[in-house]
């Protein structure tokens, strides 16, 4: 189902009631019994069925009989959980258009107090397994479904966006609810998608934001030209959820790729020669 705030504004109290219940029991059940989630939402049996009978058919909630009869959340379910949330502390009054797909998020334009962004962090069951291992998000063993992944994912960019903005141009972080943050808009598109009319400065303005961001003790991890937005107004970087701090043991590798990255896109691009050792002076020393 597309993201649909009609969706979110049909929502009864008792709908809400059922995905909020249904939330907070997938942290002990991957799929959370029928009696269990009556005795939660604190509803009759009819009127559980009820609900359940139009979360399933929006695509909220899914249902299975095996191993046993339960109900699960899914992302348009706990979408909609965190768009009401978003609207009731007035952050977002409108859901726009679709600007931008991801491996693993989708990116709105909305509304706030002016234009924003909502950038939905979408973390499948397979990347959960390889974050997990790579960047330790939970024991070995524990019950972590794809939901909390993606909130966890979410509040990892929003502290990298809190970190750095103003200093380092990022997107100014306004609001975050589970696996959705709320940011200002950027004027511009991502260097793939432009051509820049002085490339030179361009990249050296890349290297004084990353510069700022390495001496607050950030490193995005992954920086290329699909996450440098550039404008009339200069350059951004995006998407940081993958940051990590200056401290970690891989922290110098993650920072070279972040510059080879950048690095090859002005050379194939502009022809432009900046040694990567240059380019890593520039930021560490
Ligand atoms: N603050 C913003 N203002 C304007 N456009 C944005 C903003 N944030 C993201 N976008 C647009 O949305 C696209 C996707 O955003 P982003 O790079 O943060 O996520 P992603 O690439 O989907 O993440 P993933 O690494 O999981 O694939 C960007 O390429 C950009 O076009
Ligand atoms: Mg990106």
């Amino acid at each position: 189902m597309p993201l649909s705030p009609e969706y979110v504004r049909r929502l009864h109290k008792y709908d809400l009631r059922v995905l909020l219940a249904l939330e907070r029991l997938m942290q002990r059940y991957e799929w959370v019994p029928d009696d269990v989630l009556r005795a939660a939402a604190r509803l009759s049996e009819k009127e559980l069925a009820f609900r359940l009978a139009r979360l399933i058919e929006w695509d909220m909630v899914r249902h299975a009989t095996v191993p046993y009869a339960g109900y699960a959340l899914i992302f348009p379910g706990y979408d909609a959980i965190a768009l009401h949330t978003l609207s009731q502390r007035g952050s977002v009054s409108a859901l726009g258009s679709l600007i931008g797909v991801g491996k693993e998020s989708e990116v709105f334009s909305g509304l706030g107090l002016g234009p924003v962004v909502l950038k939905f962090h979408h973390v499948g069951q397979q990347s959960f397994q390889a974050a997990r291992k790579e960047r330790g998000y939970m024991p070995e063993g524990a019950h972590c479904p794809w939901i909390f992944a993606s909130a966890r994912s979410a509040e990892q960019e929003y502290a990298a966006l809190q970190r750095l903005s103003p200093d380092v141009a990022v997107p100014l972080p306004i609001d975050r609810s589970r696996h959705v943050i709320v940011m200002s808009e950027i004027p511009g598109a991502t260097l793939n998608r432009c051509t820049l009319e002085a490339p030179e400065e361009v990249l050296d303005e890349v290297l004084e934001n990353v510069r700022i961001a390495y001496r607050k003790g950030v490193i995005h991890g992954d920086l290329s030209e699909f996450n440098i937005m550039a404008g009339d107004d200069g350059v951004w970087l995006i998407d940081w959820p993958q940051w990590i701090a200056t401290d970690h043991p891989n922290a110098e590798a993650l920072l070279r790729r972040d510059l080879e990255n950048v690095l090859r896109y002005f050379n194939r691009k502009y022809r432009i020669e900046y040694p990567t050792e240059e380019a890593v002076g520039v930021v560490i020393g």
